[in-house]
């Protein structure tokens, strides 16, 4: 798989610091608005998109996740720093390839056939969603987090850095440098990040994998991180 070349370039230039870090997440439903209010508690700036006119979220956003900013999407991620997928997967082929060249991609979705239908390439099942997602994104550095974690445990389960019962998430991606950045947000917004270092390895972060809705210390999803690329 070849990357856009810019992606590796603009890497070194982004800087974690939630003062000038300003994330664009598309899908404003369950999983997007938790992460954007984790975000929004976190110090950054957030922008927050859906199918339509943002006008239409405005009054949702105002009581669901106040300080985040309604945008068209396209608008959202021409303005950010970091773009997070949230939307249902049979939606993303509306999403724009050359919208999102060069830019590193948070994937948090998952395939899950009774909202998303048969889809034939994520069906294969030999091949973990996020390594088809990177292939219909081929210029963005795809990063998988936040997509093993219940919507209405993400919020509640943060912890600081530090305390005994801090829990983990996984941060999978195929670019180290990705991996980092997204890994210092994670850190920021109260999880221990534990890297993955590709998004081959990431089946047992998906649904029916061990991971998935486990809600487990970082010692723990090591644990199972290691197990994976052992029997891979
Ligand atoms: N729910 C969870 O606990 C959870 C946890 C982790 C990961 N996830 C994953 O996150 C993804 C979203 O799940 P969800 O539960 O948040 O779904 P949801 O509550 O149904 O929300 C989906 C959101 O995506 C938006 N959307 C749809 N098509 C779009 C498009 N073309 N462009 C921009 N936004 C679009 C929808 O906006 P409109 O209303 O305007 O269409 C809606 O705001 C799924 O892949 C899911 O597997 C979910």
């Amino acid at each position: 798989m070849t990357l856009h070349p810019a992606t590796d370039s603009l890497l070194p230039t982004v800087d974690p610091a939630p003062e000038t870090l300003h994330v664009a997440v598309i899908g404003a439903g369950k999983a997007g608005t938790a992460v954007a209010r984790s975000l929004l508690d976190a110090g950054y700036r957030v922008s927050v998109s859906a199918s339509g006119d943002p006008a239409r979220l405005e009054l949702m956003i105002d009581f669901v996740t106040p300080g985040a900013e309604p945008k068209w999407t396209h608008d959202a991620v021409a303005e950010a720093d970091l773009v997070i997928l949230a939307l249902p997967l049979h939606r993303l082929h509306t999403i724009d390839p050359a919208l999102l060249a060069g830019r590193v991609v948070v994937d948090t979705m998952n395939y899950w056939p009774p909202v998303d239908g048969e889809i034939p390439a994520f069906r294969a099942g030999d091949r973990p969603s996020s390594e088809v997602v990177q292939d219909m994104f081929p210029g963005a550095a795809v990063v998988k987090t936040f997509s093993h974690t219940g919507y209405h445990h993400l919020e509640p389960d943060r912890r600081p850095a530090g305390h005994p019962e801090r829990r983990g998430l996984a941060v999978a991606g195929n670019q180290p440098g990705a991996v980092a950045l997204v890994s210092a947000l994670v850190d920021r917004i109260g999880y221990d990040p534990v890297c993955v270092d590709s998004l081959a390895g990431t089946g047992f972060l998906q649904p029916g994998g061990p991971a998935f809705g486990a809600r487990l210390t970082a010692a723990q999803l090591s644990e199972l991180a290691g197990a994976a690329a052992s029997a891979a």
